[in-house]
């Protein structure tokens, strides 16, 4: 009775917030991990104004991400990340519909920076607050920009996360695999650690994924042989931690050899890069390909009334990854899937996909995650937040060979 009383009010809020998409403008705050970002966005998908501010040089220099850190460095730079992506939009805070906060998951102490901010300042300027997780707009960024309609399926690739899910609408998210362990953002930046690259002249300022792909160009991928991952377990789930103690090996192996002590990039570094590379998207690609095959054979749309599934989208950081859109990409001509990617900059953490996230959860008319002025002080911020219910045991069910076609790698 409460609940529905709670709902009630949120609908009479969310109504009162905006009527068109036009006059919907949208600020969104993200500090869930490494990037502080805020950015200012009209319901039709207008960008009005960004400010981003990246953490990865002072991470790169420490050998990965010290949570202290990060939080410290969101505490300090929020303020001013959000009045720059203000004064950019040429806006008012008073003009602003409502405040959108990504309030998980992400690192428990980086996301409350952003939470603890965005409360104060809904409650300053009087304005609704709501509640983003952070994967949902990853998977919903791209639509903010091109004309994606539901149910589509979603590979999210990330430093934190590895999921492949169906998106039926804003809230809707089923997944059907997730990573056992590490993500592919992790397991790449490791890897471009242990090469040492953050001492490469030319891609010292990248993160480990970016490097490992600028060098993975010059590289012979055969010379640096890795396992196939999860060959015969057949479902959408990932692994990458074997992949990355085998990479471990393979690259002590290779400093015993030539003598070296790290106080350099690994001679033979690319060949490392280009194998590494190429196994982390060859496992994408099985765990995929059965995703389509998943969607192909079976109803599973339960909110979108039996609708085929025909588009992919792919997003998170490592969706930046040009070797990997292209395989995927092959991947949908393969099986008749349109491909969809943000643009790179969008790929990466940022302040835009949460205010579109917050655009499309208004126009999507769903209320459980707005708060009204009087409520802000209720909003938490959740570490863990899984995404959607979870349909992996009924792919296994399913037992999906992939062998029949195959993207070449
Ligand atoms: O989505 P994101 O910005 O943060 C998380 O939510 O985790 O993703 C960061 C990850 C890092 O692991 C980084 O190395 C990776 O994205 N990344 C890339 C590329 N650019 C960034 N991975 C592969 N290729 C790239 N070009
Ligand atoms: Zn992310």
């Amino acid at each position: 009775m409460l609940a529905a009383r709670y709902c009630w009010r949120r609908r009479r809020l969310l109504r009162a917030i905006s009527h068109t998409k036009s006059d919907l403008l949208v600020l969104g705050i993200e500090s869930s991990c490494d990037d502080t970002g805020a950015a200012v966005v009209r319901g039709n998908g207008t960008l009005l104004g960004e400010s981003l501010q990246s953490q990865t040089h002072v991470h790169l220099k420490a050998g990965g991400i010290i949570p202290t850190v990060a939080s410290e460095l969101h505490e300090r730079n929020i303020e001013g990340v959000v009045n720059s992506a203000i004064e950019r939009s040429g806006c008012d805070l008073d003009d602003l519909s409502l405040v959108a906060v990504t309030t998980g998951p992400g690192l428990a102490f980086s996301l409350r920076a952003g939470v603890e901010y965005a409360k104060q300042l809904a409650t300053r300027i009087s304005k609704p607050l709501l509640s983003v997780h952070h994967m949902e707009a990853h998977a919903l960024t791209v639509r903010m920009n091109h004309d994606i309609p539901f149910p589509y399926l979603v590979l999210l690739i990330s430093g934190g996360h590895c999921i492949l899910a169906t998106v039926e609408g804003v809230g809707h998210f089923s997944r059907l695999g997730q990573t056992s362990d590490d993500s592919p953002g992790e397991a790449l930046d490791k890897v471009a650690r242990w090469l040492r690259l953050d001492l490469h002249p030319r891609v010292c300022d990248l993160p480990g994924g970016a490097a490992v792909e600028v060098l993975a160009r010059e590289g012979r991928a055969e010379r640096v042989k890795l396992p196939q991952v999860m060959l015969h377990s057949r479902c959408c789930n990932f692994s990458f931690s074997g992949l990355k103690t085998a990479a471990r090996n393979h690259i002590q192996a290779m400093a015993a050899q030539s003598g070296w002590h790290g106080d350099g990039p690994l001679p033979g570094c690319e060949d490392v890069c280009a194998s590494f590379q190429q196994s982390v998207t060859d496992h994408l690609l099985t765990r995929t390909y059965r995703a389509i095959l998943y969607t192909k054979g079976t109803n599973i749309t339960q909110h979108t009334k039996g609708t085929n599934i025909t588009h992919l989208v792919v997003s998170g950081g490592v969706a930046r990854n040009g070797y990997i859109r292209s395989k995927l990409q092959e991947l949908g001509d393969l099986t008749g899937f349109r491909v969809h990617f943000p643009s790179p900059h969008l790929c990466t953490d940022n302040g835009v996909m949460v205010a579109w996230a917050g655009v499309e959860t208004v126009m999507s008319g769903g209320c459980d995650r707005v708060y009204s002025v009087e409520r802000a002080g209720e909003v938490d911020y959740t570490p863990k937040w899984p995404l959607g219910q979870d349909l992996s045991q009924r792919v296994i069910e399913q037992y999906i060979s992939t062998k029949k076609q195959r993207v070449k790698i």
